[in-house]
């Protein structure tokens, strides 16, 4: 990748996408908050997400769970207890790090994700690997690190009023599984998607957005017969792709991996992973696993509730199997504005910085843009019928040259500029972010023509 991650990030600070978290008191470690521009890249992000993945599917219906839930939830999923990570201290500089993450440093072909703590520890002493803070090799044992933020509920805080923040959304479909089958009267197979918060202690956050104690996530979870001829893991790896495709990511920068036998979460039976190609490496972007049915059974276990679903038409009661296409909006978010992220030599001795986002994400789609202060009002007249219909932004300070620089450096598409002529022949200049590219277009057909090079 050619630009570095502070590049990009210094960027998107200064055009207010990204802010870090509580900066006038010095933040808050891997904190981040989106600005005015970076909220609405999400918001349309998670509109995108929605449409494909529930509106506009066939199958789908969407859910907003709540983040705290009963504590048996986190019994039955398996978090309390196996969601955790291995970590180790340096005894010399007290660095706290991962020591599966030691490994992969230092051995970046290697993945030990499904690794036991004995199997670490050899390796770490077979391979003298030492502190990569101090160079030391004076390491304390492994211990299994929870990962789950614990709160209290109510007045108490006793053991009995631990309540944990959700370290992923699919719990609250899991659990809700029969609500939506029964109260819409569901076949097999449908799928649940939510887009919400969830909570995980990480010891090694970082890396800007790409991972953060606090992040949103786009989950879906597809049920279907197991006894079914389709290949509903390859209907939804291709979904995932047509989404990929859509937002304009280039497909050069990620690619498919699929997880082997050892490198599995505990509930998964086989995993395929979209690998974002990050200037810092390459990293999980966006995980599809076949959770089976571990999810259901342990929650029918626990509840002593049956959440199985009757074939009206064979008689059989089942439990229906399950697709988990899972992404985090901030993570995607990254990999969206690094692959949009240029700088572009303009003749012999400018350049400029464009973020050549997909019309469909980007935080404005139009600018309109008076030539000369004498035609504010009627260009801003422009611009408040064009908000209507667009996501619209409205510049009037500064040297014309300077406005489209302002306007390539957020992902604005289009500018619309409305000049003296503009009074005489009711046209506009458009001009087009990446092709620079200037073409005169009617007042009167502007709405039909935007409408069209936007769909
Ligand atoms: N329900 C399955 C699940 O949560 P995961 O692989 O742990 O699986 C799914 O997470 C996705 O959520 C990841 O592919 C990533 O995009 C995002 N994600 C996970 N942890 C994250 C973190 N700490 N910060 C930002 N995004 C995260």
């Amino acid at each position: 990748m050619q630009y570095t991650l502070e590049e990009v990030v210094n960027h998107l600070k200064a055009q207010g996408f990204v802010f870090q978290g509580s900066e006038i008191y010095g933040g808050l470690a891997n904190s981040w908050d989106f600005g005015p521009l970076g909220v609405e890249l999400e918001r349309n992000l998670k509109s995108l997400w929605w449409q494909h993945f529930i509106t506009k599917s066939k199958y789908n219906v969407g859910l907003d769970s709540a983040i705290l839930m009963n504590n048996n939830v986190w019994k039955a999923s398996g978090h309390l207890g196996n969601f955790a990570d291995p970590l180790l201290d340096c005894r010399k500089c007290k660095t706290r790090m991962r020591a599966d993450k030691l490994i992969e440093d230092n051995y970046p072909d290697l993945n030990c994700g499904g690794w036991s703590n004995e199997q670490l520890k050899t390796f770490i002493e077979e391979k003298n690997l030492v502190c990569p803070n101090c160079g030391a090799y004076d390491f304390t044992d492994i211990r299994q690190f929870e990962l789950m933020f614990k709160t209290n509920q109510g007045v108490l805080e006793d053991e009995k009023s631990i309540v944990y923040l959700r370290p992923e959304t699919a719990q609250g479909i899991f659990v809700n599984f029969k609500n939506v089958q029964r109260s819409l009267r569901k076949k097999l197979p449908f799928g649940i998607g939510q887009i919400g918060k969830s909570f995980r202690n990480e010891i090694t956050p970082g890396n800007f957005i790409f991972r953060t104690r606090e992040f949103e996530q786009m989950e879906l979870e597809f049920f279907y017969d197991p006894n079914e001829e389709t290949d509903w893991f390859e209907y939804w790896v291709k979904e995932v792709t047509k989404f990929l495709n859509l937002i304009n990511l280039n497909p050069k920068n990620y690619l498919f991996c699929n997880h082997e036998a050892n490198e599995l979460a505990h509930y998964a039976k086989h995993t395929i992973d979209v690998e974002y190609k990050f200037p810092f490496g390459t990293g999980e972007l966006w995980g599809i696993a076949d959770r089976g049915d571990f999810d259901l059974r342990q929650h029918s276990i626990t509840s002593k509730q049956d959440l199985s679903y009757l074939n009206q038409e064979t008689n059989e009661k089942i439990l229906p199997h399950v697709i988990e296409p899972s992404v985090g909006v901030g993570r995607l978010m990254l990999a969206i504005l690094y692959d949009a992220y240029y700088v572009e030599q303009v003749g012999d001795n400018d350049s400029r910085i464009v973020l050549k986002l997909s019309p469909l994400l980007a935080p404005y789609q139009l600018a309109v843009i008076p030539l000369s202060k004498q035609l504010n009002e009627v260009a801003y007249q422009l611009y408040e019928k064009l908000l209507n219909q667009f996501q619209c932004t409205y510049d009037e300070t500064g040297n014309i040259g300077k406005r489209y620089r302002r306007q390539d450096a957020i992902g604005t598409p289009f500018c619309v500029t409305f000049d003296f002529e503009s009074l005489e022949d009711q046209k506009v200049t458009v001009r087009n972010r990446d092709t620079m590219v200037q073409e005169r277009i009617a007042i009167a057909n502007l709405e039909e023509h935007f409408q069209a090079l936007l769909k």
